[in-house]
């Protein structure tokens, strides 16, 4: 297995190019499902994830063409020969559950495994469920597949309210809702800039939907979508990682294709803990030119509030605060495993449930760490970046998943980072 090794020099300077999101992407990918017709995606990240969507996609019978050294997406679902997507393929990512919307509502059926286990908690698809029961369809629970059918005629339109917010059940009930006869209402939907690109690209394809954006979205069933190009939005994730380099190893860096609309909670932290941003006609350009960065309190929320994708990220940054920061994880039960590892460079952290107390000291020292997660080992390289010494990342395949280039990208702003490979 591979590995990362990261080399504490100062201050970074220079651009970093943000790629398009990796969680957009991924459901944008399942709606070729809805269409006989091309859908091509542009501005699509280079990650394994994105590869394990192609390979579920064509387990299916869907054609995948990847363009352009992968920035290209070029999907026809014109004849698909499955509605099965198995747990060979679901259980490595979870985001696989978004295909169950499509294939019910364009093919009347699907078959897809349950995803099982996940480090960062227990994600159940209950709401997913839910909301295709309430178009009318069928679900049934076997063999550790869930056995989804809709009535005679197809899926029919209903009123989806969900009792927590849920991007991926949104979206699945979003791409469901676009082919079902008569008028869906989604309410108390996900807000998140990937469901607004969703939507947008949809609408493209013909849907007739309004409300993205909001916790109102509503929807009127078409019989038919045609095919679609759509620019995948920007990975506003990636964009806060980096914007956060700077910030913990001083120095300037402008983030190519950056927007504050993507991430003001989390802009509004990084001005609080003294950390600049300004808009710049390319981006977003960051900086951190004096004295220590100060303790902010953090809790993470559903769109527009801080994303939880960030915190780990955040925390990295507050290791060597001045003063006290307080992180409430509130979307996801197990999302501190990045803490005790951070502990390992010198952090004082406390982990009580869902609340970690940081204690801001001066430095890190480098250390080898590990990490269970694609934004816990990302957290640990940053730590890297601004520790005494060496660190050594390992299982570096989680980082894979969401980061691409992530070491051409940080050596690019001067950063001492290498990847090793493993046997
Ligand atoms: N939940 C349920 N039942 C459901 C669905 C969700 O209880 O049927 C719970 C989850 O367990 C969680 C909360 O609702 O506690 C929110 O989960 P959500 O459904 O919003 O998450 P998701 O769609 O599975 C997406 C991203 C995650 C990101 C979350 C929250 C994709 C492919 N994944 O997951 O991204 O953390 O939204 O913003 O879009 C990552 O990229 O590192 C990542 C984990």
């Amino acid at each position: 297995m591979d590995s990362i090794l990261v080399t504490g020099n100062g201050p970074l300077s220079g651009q970093i190019p943000i790629a398009g999101a990796k969680n957009a992407c991924l459901t944008l990918m399942p709606a070729t499902l809805l269409s006989d017709e091309p859908l091509t995606l542009t501005n699509a990240p280079r990650l394994s994830d994105i590869r394990t969507m192609t390979l579920l996609l064509q387990s299916l019978g869907a054609e995948v063409q990847a363009l352009n050294d992968g920035q290209v997406l070029a999907l026809s679902s014109h004849a698909l020969t499955s509605t099965r997507a198995e747990y060979d393929i679901v259980r490595t990512m979870r985001a696989s559950i978004r295909v169950l919307g499509p294939l019910l509502a364009r093919h009347g059926e699907a078959q897809v495994s349950l995803p099982g286990g996940c480090a960062i908690g227990a994600r159940p698809v209950d709401l997913h469920l839910r909301a295709m029961e309430a178009l009318g369809a069928e679900m049934d629970l076997r063999d550790g597949y869930v056995h989804a059918k809709a009535p005679a005629g197809g899926l029919r339109g209903g009123v989806v309210r969900f009792p927590l917010v849920s991007v991926g059940a949104t979206e699945n009930a979003l791409m469901a809702a676009v082919l079902a006869r008569g008028t869906t209402v989604l309410e108390n939907a996900a807000r998140e800039p990937e469901i607004v690109d969703l939507a947008q690209c949809l609408r493209k394809m013909g849907a007739r939907i309004e409300g993205e954006g909001t916790s109102r979205i509503e929807i009127e069933g078409v019989d038919r979508l045609g095919g679609a190009t759509h620019r995948v939005v920007t990975d506003r994730i990636e964009l806060g990682t980096y914007m956060l380099a700077p910030a913990i190893c001083g120095g300037e860096v402008e983030c190519l294709g950056g927007r504050i609309d993507l991430l003001q909670a989390f802009c509004e932290k990084l001005d609080e803990a003294g950390i600049s941003v300004e808009e710049t006609a390319a981006g977003l350009k960051v900086a951190r030119k004096n004295g220590r960065v100060r303790a902010v309190n953090v809790v993470t929320e559903p769109f527009p509030g801080f994303p939880t994708d960030l915190q780990a990220q955040m925390m990295a940054l507050l290791c060597t605060a001045e003063g006290d920061s307080v992180l409430e994880e509130k979307i996801f039960e197990n999302r501190f495993m990045h803490a005790p590892e951070l502990m390992r460079m010198g952090a004082r952290i406390d982990v009580h449930g869902g609340t970690a107390r940081v204690r801001g000291v001066e430095a890190l020292r480098g250390a080898p760490v590990m990490a269970t997660d694609l934004r816990a080992s990302v957290s640990l390289i940053l730590a890297g970046l601004a520790a005494e010494g060496e660190t050594v990342v390992s299982r570096v395949y989680h980082l894979d998943r969401g980061y691409e280039h992530v070491v051409r990208k940080l050596r690019g702003v001067g950063a001492k980072i290498e990847r090793i490979k493993g046997e």
